[in-house]
């Protein structure tokens, strides 16, 4: 076995100071396990332009709300180490809870206005969790660059905020949404659902893609596109949608009216399962 599995903060900052000595470049792939084709795409990515690929694994109970899946958030990690190492990664960083909080945290990383809308209106200290973690992850591991999916485009824009104000010396690395033949976006929490459940999420980008389509043909009114995505997704009785909205793409402010590039996002329960995904749209000028 090839891949080197660390579980200790000291022991991968001593394998990385190793790496850097050699003055290869670190790709770092933030994850929190339960590996699947999104998380390949970011790896192989990471391996196109870093010398080092790491891959960190953990489960932030930070980023969890009180009534959410912490605890059966799936950790199948001899599965995930597989994955890691058929994908070509070089490390693996799988901390303990103990090891990344060892002592009450009471520094945090808050990004203003940029949490604001979309999952950050519903989840109100999730990406407080996200930024604190990731940037303790950042502290630790020192990547040149770090790779993240663009379906959780407001967490990407909030790492880049943080990584901004705070000066991190690392490059973001955005990586597409890796879907499903019809359309589901990539994510760990598509094995919560019922296959009766799994036969209806499609809907979600297929609304998504219809919605990129009118502001494409030229629809500028919010309202309009939005109700009509609304109307799609409430058709079917197993969906609940949670939000609809039309950002723009690097404040994450709800726009109201369509101009130039925006973001198209939703998050819908279909059954318990919440999924998220968005999509790009640009208006004619
Ligand atoms: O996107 C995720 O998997 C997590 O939010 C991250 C970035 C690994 C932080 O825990």
């Amino acid at each position: 076995v090839r891949i080197v599995l660390t579980r200790t903060i000291q022991d991968v900052r001593k394998h990385l100071e190793l790496i850097r000595r050699q003055s290869k470049r670190i790709g770092l792939v933030p994850t929190m396990g339960a590996l699947h084709a999104g998380h390949a795409s970011l790896i192989e990515r990471a391996r196109s332009d870093s010398d080092f690929v790491t891959v960190s694994i953990f489960v932030n109970p930070l980023q969890f709300g009180p009534n959410e899946d912490y605890l059966r958030y799936p950790r199948p990690l001899e599965r995930d180490l597989e994955i890691c190492e058929n994908a070509g990664v070089d490390l693996v960083f799988a901390p303990e809870v103990t090891e990344v909080y060892a002592s009450e945290q009471r520094t945090f990383v808050e990004v203003s206005r940029l949490g604001d809308h979309l999952c950050g209106a519903f989840r109100p200290e999730h990406f407080r969790g996200v930024a604190t973690v990731v940037a303790k992850l950042f502290n630790i591991a020192h990547p040149d660059r770090a790779y993240f999916g663009e379906k959780d485009y407001q967490q990407l824009a909030i790492i880049r905020g943080m990584v901004k104000d705070l000066n991190f010396g690392v490059e973001i690395v955005a990586v597409p949404t890796f879907r499903e033949p019809d359309g589901l976006a990539l994510s760990s929490r598509n094995a919560y659902m019922s296959p009766a459940e799994r036969a209806l999420a499609p809907v979600v980008f297929q609304t998504l893609r219809a919605a990129k389509t009118s502001i494409e043909q030229g629809e500028r009114r919010t309202d309009v596109v939005k109700g009509a995505a609304i109307k799609a997704l409430s058709r079917e009785s197993g969906i609940r949608v949670q939000y609809f909205e039309i950002v723009d793409p690097l404040e994450v402010q709800p726009v109201a009216e369509i101009h130039g590039e925006v973001r198209v996002a939703c998050a819908v329960f279909i059954g318990n399962t919440r999924l998220i995904d968005n999509i790009a749209a640009v208006s004619p000028e």
